[in-house]
């Protein structure tokens, strides 16, 4: 198939872009490219490619922007019910760490998906990664973590593993087993450690030698935070995983600092993720690594918190930055990476081109999948958006609806009627 008359085809070509680099679109205007299967075979422009392929079937992309499909590197896709009471509370004036320390927060979301049937988790989560997909997410990332006990947690793989075989949304799955203290080790959550690292990830890993239908191992993830895992039961957890041949991700300094983003970079972890209360310090040993930064500006939004992550310091330092949703029921209940782009201009005071660089291949970085997805070049996965709109710009400059017609996954055409005004 040869799609043609792209106003602007955004490659985003040439690797994950690191600092200063951030935000090469590699464009090509009046583009096109061939696709044979699931591959892209060639990029070029319109003229050259129309004449090369004479008899090539074709999409006509009537003059709209083409650009990689996003990816969006930290989502908890996999739950049941919703916590629309507890934003109510944190809108009187209940902070999140106080709801979270009351008992709410995670530990109510564990209570409603250990609850729910698996055809009920199914149901939902999969609502969920359609309306992502619609949206224009072609590959999101999904963490267990709202069952904390080695069934619950399976089982919510389990469920992530059945969605990214039905399609069309690719997951990279990871295991969030330390996600929160288990409510049954509430008074000894070094015990809850000590069996996440001792049994859970060693049965985890017998698991996916039956389950993971030969996939690579996922991510394993802890939230490191008071509350949740300090900094050394983060190291045991982390440790024991890497140990296991499991890539590593992090949940770090959102709330506060305990030195989460040095020991990711320390571990070789994949990412460090959420970075708000970063310091000068641990963004130098952080850009100075091969671990991701990734941002999540729903979150802070989600929570009516001012403080966002300090993106430009991060690009100063020569980070490797990474845009993602954080798709939960608790902060950030959005399954839109426009409206992250739209953020993370505001917020982060990033330019379009550098927030949409962070949402394709520096997030395929961040899910060490850059040689596969996030960019528009010969060789790679054929996943790619035509917006209804000419100008990309516009992905980050209007918010609030859907810019995306039509989404092309593995090949395959997905397309939606035009719902928004074109410019
Ligand atoms: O990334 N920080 C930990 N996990 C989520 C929140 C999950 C929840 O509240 O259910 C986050 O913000
Ligand atoms: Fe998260």
């Amino acid at each position: 198939m040869l799609i043609h008359s792209a106003s602007q085809l955004l490659t985003l070509a040439g690797g994950p872009q690191r600092g200063a680099e951030l935000g090469r679109l590699g464009a090509i205007a009046d583009g096109a490219l061939l696709i044979r299967g699931e591959t892209i075979a060639e990029v070029g422009s319109s003229a050259e490619l129309l004449r090369r392929y004479p008899d090539e079937p074709r999409l006509d992309a009537h003059g709209r922007a083409i650009l990689p499909g996003l990816v969006d590197p930290h989502t908890h896709l996999v739950w049941a019910g919703d916590r629309a009471a507890e934003f109510e509370m944190r809108l009187q004036g209940r902070t999140y760490l106080e709801i979270m320390a009351a008992g709410g927060g995670i530990a109510s979301t564990v209570r409603a998906t250990r609850a729910a049937s698996r055809e009920e988790l199914l149901a939902q989560t999969r609502a969920r990664a359609r309306a992502i997909f619609r949206a224009g997410t072609t590959t999101a990332e999904a963490k267990t973590g709202y069952g904390l006990d080695a069934a619950s947690e399976l089982n919510q793989m389990q469920t992530l593993l059945e969605l990214d075989a039905e399609g069309p949304l690719e997951i990279i799955p990871t295991w969030l087993g330390a996600h929160a203290v288990a409510p049954e080790f509430q008074d000894n959550p070094q015990a809850y450690t000590d069996q996440i690292s001792a049994s859970m990830l060693p049965e985890l890993a017998a698991w996916w030698r039956n389950h993971g239908g030969g996939r690579p191992l996922p991510f394993v993830d802890v939230f490191c935070e008071r509350g949740a895992f300090s900094l050394e039961q983060s190291r045991q957890i982390l440790e024991a995983a890497k140990a296991l041949g499991f890539p590593l991700k992090m949940h770090v300094d959102e709330f506060e600092n305990l030195g989460g983003s040095r020991l990711a970079a320390e571990l070789g972890a994949a990412s460090a993720d959420h970075l708000v209360k970063t310091s000068p310090e641990d963004i130098a040993v952080l850009a100075a690594s091969q671990t991701a930064a990734v941002s999540l500006p729903c979150t802070p939004f989600g929570l009516a918190d001012p403080a966002y992550t300090p993106a430009k310091d991060i690009l100063e330092a020569g980070g490797l930055l990474a845009l993602a949703s954080d798709l939960n029921p608790g902060t950030a209940w959005c399954e839109s990476m426009q409206f992250v782009l739209a953020l993370a201009c505001r917020y982060l005071k990033l330019t379009p081109a550098q927030a949409l660089a962070a949402a394709t291949i520096n997030a395929a970085a961040a899910l060490q999948r850059a040689d596969r997805i996030g960019s528009l070049e010969a060789g790679k996965q054929a996943d790619l958006l035509i917006l209804s709109v000419s100008d990309y710009r516009h992905l980050a400059y209007r918010f609030g609806g859907n810019l995306v017609e039509t989404v092309i996954k593995k090949g395959r055409v997905y397309t939606w009627p035009q719902e928004s005004s074109p410019a």
